[in-house]
């Protein structure tokens, strides 16, 4: 989708730029923070989707289904051993959807300080509750202001 985006906004794009990091093996092992609480109405259902493996794609299927943008960069590996050592990298964007507490945390840690000034991070997981402690403790420490979303994204500005 936000290729789709990107490719209207420029007809030219084809994934230069922009790079996906995943598992594409599912989710890794929840922790005490990713519990779901058995009073949730959805209890049952969210359990399911949030045990290791869950949400497993191929890189293969992945791929075949952005073939359409052949400059991407694939980055397969857990997080955080799949990032890389790049002082220099800088992101204007960042979209982090993997679920659980550890690699929601690690992965704004990893980000964060690559994020140009005026440059924004995005979670799906706001309603995940391991991702949103995660989010949560960020936030604080670095006195961010962060927004949410009705939808349950939530997302914060880079400032100076
Ligand atoms: C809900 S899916 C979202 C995938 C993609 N953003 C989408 O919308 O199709 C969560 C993703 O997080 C990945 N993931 C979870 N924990 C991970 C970890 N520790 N390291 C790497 N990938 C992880 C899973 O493989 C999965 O692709």
């Amino acid at each position: 989708m936000l290729c789709s985006y990107l490719k209207a906004a420029d007809p030219a794009f084809n994934g230069r730029g922009y790079r996906i990091f995943d598992s594409f093996a599912g989710l890794s092992e929840p922790k005490s923070e990713d519990t779901i609480d058995d009073k949730d109405s959805n209890a049952v259902r969210l359990q399911r989707m949030s045990q290791q493996g869950a949400f497993a794609a191929s890189l293969d299927e992945v791929k075949r289904n952005l073939a359409e943008y052949p400059c991407i960069e694939y980055r397969q590996g857990w997080i955080p051993e799949s990032f890389p050592d790049e002082p220099q990298a800088r992101y204007r964007f960042v979209h982090i959807d993997v679920d659980l507490y550890q690699p929601t945390l690690d992965s704004l840690e990893y980000f964060y300080p690559k994020l140009v000034t005026g440059g924004y991070i995005v979670s799906d997981d706001y309603s995940w509750p391991g991702a949103r402690k995660a989010i949560e403790v960020f936030v604080l420490r670095h006195r961010l202001k962060l927004r949410t979303t009705p939808t349950g994204q939530a997302y914060f500005k880079r400032g100076r």
